[in-house]
């Protein structure tokens, strides 16, 4: 009775039930600063996490001029449902080159962030130009308009662009943007084996069975690098302690 007693003194007094308040919220706010000053970096070290090749960056532009994200998310939560469902949770370092970020809280889809190497191109491109013919109950948009030309003369200004807000594209990898592009996309073999070494696991060849390059041809390596640079089976990430 008296916790009551004593609890209406400070409910019933303006003074005592700001001071109340302003006790809980420090100790609240408290409890989640204090921990962050002990480690360098949010960021984990991994290998295998690199810039996006240029196709790949082609693709992940289409992702956001056509709203993907209003949709799907890219951040597998470290939750057992999800981790069970999607596949290791999502790292800080493997979306340290997004720009913009496509963490995303809508998921009228399911999460994107381990789409890659899920399934075939063939899929994707059936997939993406009418998702019935492969789930025949999906209530996702067809894109068939993905099958045009794909412009990218001005691929290397995204590059150099993206260069400036901290991804470490090297002056080689700008300069030969379009030959990669070219390169990954199955239209110049003999750029190929220099595309391979500027960017390591890049899946090349002709996406959607078009010898043309299309915008489908871009997705769809955009989407079959999505989570795979990080060798889980062998990677243990470790916070960076001071
Ligand atoms: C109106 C909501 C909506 C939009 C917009 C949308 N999707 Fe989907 N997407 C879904 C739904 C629902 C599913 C699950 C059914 C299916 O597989 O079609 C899905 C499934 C997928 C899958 C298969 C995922 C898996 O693990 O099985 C991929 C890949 C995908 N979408 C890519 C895209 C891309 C790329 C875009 C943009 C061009 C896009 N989606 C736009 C709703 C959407």
């Amino acid at each position: 009775m008296s916790v009551f007693k004593q609890h209406q003194k400070l409910e019933t007094n303006v003074f005592l039930l700001a001071v109340g308040i302003l006790l809980t919220v420090i100790t609240g706010g408290l409890v989640e600063i204090v921990p962050l000053f002990t480690i360098e970096s949010t960021i984990e070290k991994v290998d295998g996490v690199r810039p996006y090749s240029p196709l790949e960056q082609a693709g992940r532009n289409i992702y956001v001029r056509e709203g993907c994200y209003l949709c799907h998310s890219q951040m597998v939560r470290p939750f057992k449902d999800e981790v069970e469902r999607y596949g290791h949770y999502s790292l800080a370092a493997e979306s340290k080159y997004d720009h913009p970020f496509q963490w995303g809280s809508k998921r009228t889809g399911p999460d994107l962030a381990r789409v890659g190497g899920k399934y075939t191109n063939d899929w994707h491109v059936r997939h993406l130009i009418n998702p019935r013919d492969v789930v025949p109950e999906s209530v996702m948009p067809g894109y068939p308009h993905l099958k045009h030309k794909l412009v990218f003369n001005d691929v290397e200004a995204h590059l150099k662009t993206l260069r400036g807000v901290g991804v470490p594209y090297t002056d080689e990898q700008i300069k030969s943007a379009k030959a990669d592009l070219a390169a990954q996309a199955g239209v110049d073999a003999t750029a190929s084996s220099d595309f391979a070494r500027r960017y390591p696991k890049a899946p090349m060849g002709d996406f959607d069975n078009n010898p043309e390059v299309t915008e489908m041809d871009a997705l769809v390596a955009y989407l079959q690098v999505l989570g795979t640079f990080v060798d889980f089976t062998t990677v243990k990430p470790e916070k960076v302690a001071r």
